[in-house]
């Protein structure tokens, strides 16, 4: 064949490549033919991972969402670092990332490797994982459509700009979340994960510690949950490991809590209090604080888009035989 033809072919095929929606290739019965006890051994791993630490629902709901912002849900937030590359989970700013996650998705990997070898991606274990732990934490259940590819980048660097931070004004925030397609009302929604787990006090410190000339605290934390921080996290520069919970009022169930919690002062990170004062997303937090039917309605929907956010499929990515290295 001729060069130019077939560069000509090259050319074509990957423009019908392009065309083809990403999501069109997912399914909810993806591994039913080739892994058909997918989720029966998932859900065992689940059950017995999260009833010895029930720490493990946030920590993969928040490694979840972190990977796929960085990229799209693509499981890069899974690769280990080594001499040649810095990967994602290692970037500077990775706000220590919750190894029970990582611990999980392992677990998982290898149960379902023993089973149906090479069949079943990281990512799709990530993605299942986050939605049976909201569930089993008392949150919403939603459609998880498997077929997803792991990503075949990883990168630290790739990781600046693409989370969100405790110390961004709202209008940063809304910004942040608009740039990845999802309105206000899908991020009011979506920080409602914050139901559940925990903070590192170097988070929050500012808003406890010396906030400003005229007052020690952040004036639209409450006074006496403010002097609670302050005693949990008075060594945390000795010991940066103390965290505090997101919701301190239901620290493990996912409900509508997180919400009520902003409307008395109760809000953690300086991000989800802004969130109960700013005219723009205040409307979101009342309405979900009133009707954890709607919030757990939206929650839903949102995660549904979250988790198609970005994926690859076909030659766009692989099937890691181990979750923590390429193949
Ligand atoms: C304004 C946007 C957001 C900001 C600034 C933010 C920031 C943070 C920070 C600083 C922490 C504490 C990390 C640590 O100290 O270990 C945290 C925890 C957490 N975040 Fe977010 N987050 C945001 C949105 C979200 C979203 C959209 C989700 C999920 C849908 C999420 C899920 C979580 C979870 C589950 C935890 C607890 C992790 C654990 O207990 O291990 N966050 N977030
Ligand atoms: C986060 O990054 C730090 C610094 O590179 C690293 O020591 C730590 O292991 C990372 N956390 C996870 C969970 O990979
Ligand atoms: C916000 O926090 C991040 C991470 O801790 C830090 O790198 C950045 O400088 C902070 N930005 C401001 C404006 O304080
Ligand atoms: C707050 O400021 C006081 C002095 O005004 C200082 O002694 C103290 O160490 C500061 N605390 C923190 C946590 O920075
Ligand atoms: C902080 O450290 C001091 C000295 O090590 C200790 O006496 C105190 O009990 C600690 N406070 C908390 C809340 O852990
Ligand atoms: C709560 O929200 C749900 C879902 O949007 C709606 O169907 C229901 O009518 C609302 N309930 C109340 C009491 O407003």
């Amino acid at each position: 064949m001729a060069a130019s033809s077939l560069h000509l072919l090259l050319l074509l095929s990957a423009t019908i490549f392009l065309v083809i929606p990403t999501e069109s290739k997912l399914s909810l019965n993806h591994y039913e033919k080739s892994c058909p006890r997918f989720h029966e051994i998932v859900c065992q791993i689940i059950t017995a991972k999260q009833t010895a630490s029930p720490t493990t629902a946030a920590a993969v709901l928040r490694v979840f969402f972190h990977d796929c912002m960085v990229g799209g849900c693509d499981g890069s937030i899974l690769i280990t670092s080594n001499a040649f590359n810095k990967a994602e989970r290692d970037a500077d700013i990775n706000l220590s990332l919750p190894g029970d996650a990582f611990d999980l998705v392992t677990r998982a990997k290898i149960a379902l490797e023993l089973e149906c070898p090479g069949v079943v991606s990281c990512t799709d274990i990530l993605t299942i994982s986050t939605r049976n732990l909201i569930k089993m934490a008392g949150g919403p259940f939603y459609q998880v459509l498997l077929g997803r590819k792991d990503g075949l980048v990883s990168l630290a660097s790739r990781v600046a700009g693409n989370l969100a931070f405790p110390n961004m004004t709202v209008t940063e925030v809304i910004e942040h979340f608009k740039l990845k397609g999802f309105g206000v009302r899908e991020m009011v929604a979506l920080v409602g994960a914050h139901t559940i787990g925990f903070s590192h006090c170097s988070e929050f410190s500012k808003r406890i510690f010396n906030f400003s000339k005229k007052s020690a605290t952040d004036p639209t934390i409450n006074p006496i949950y403010a002097k609670g921080l302050q005693k949990l996290c008075m060594n945390y520069s000795n010991d940066p490991t103390i965290a505090a919970f997101n919701d301190v009022m239901t620290p493990g169930k996912f409900d509508n809590m997180y919400y009520k919690n902003l409307q008395r002062g109760l809000g953690l990170l300086a991000t989800d209090q802004a969130m109960a004062e700013d005219p723009r997303t205040q409307p979101f937090v009342d309405l979900y604080a009133a009707n954890e039917t709607a919030f757990f309605d939206d929650f839903a929907r949102a995660m549904e888009k979250v988790s198609i956010y970005k994926i690859k499929t076909g030659r766009q990515g692989e099937v890691r035989h181990r979750c923590d290295q390429f193949n």
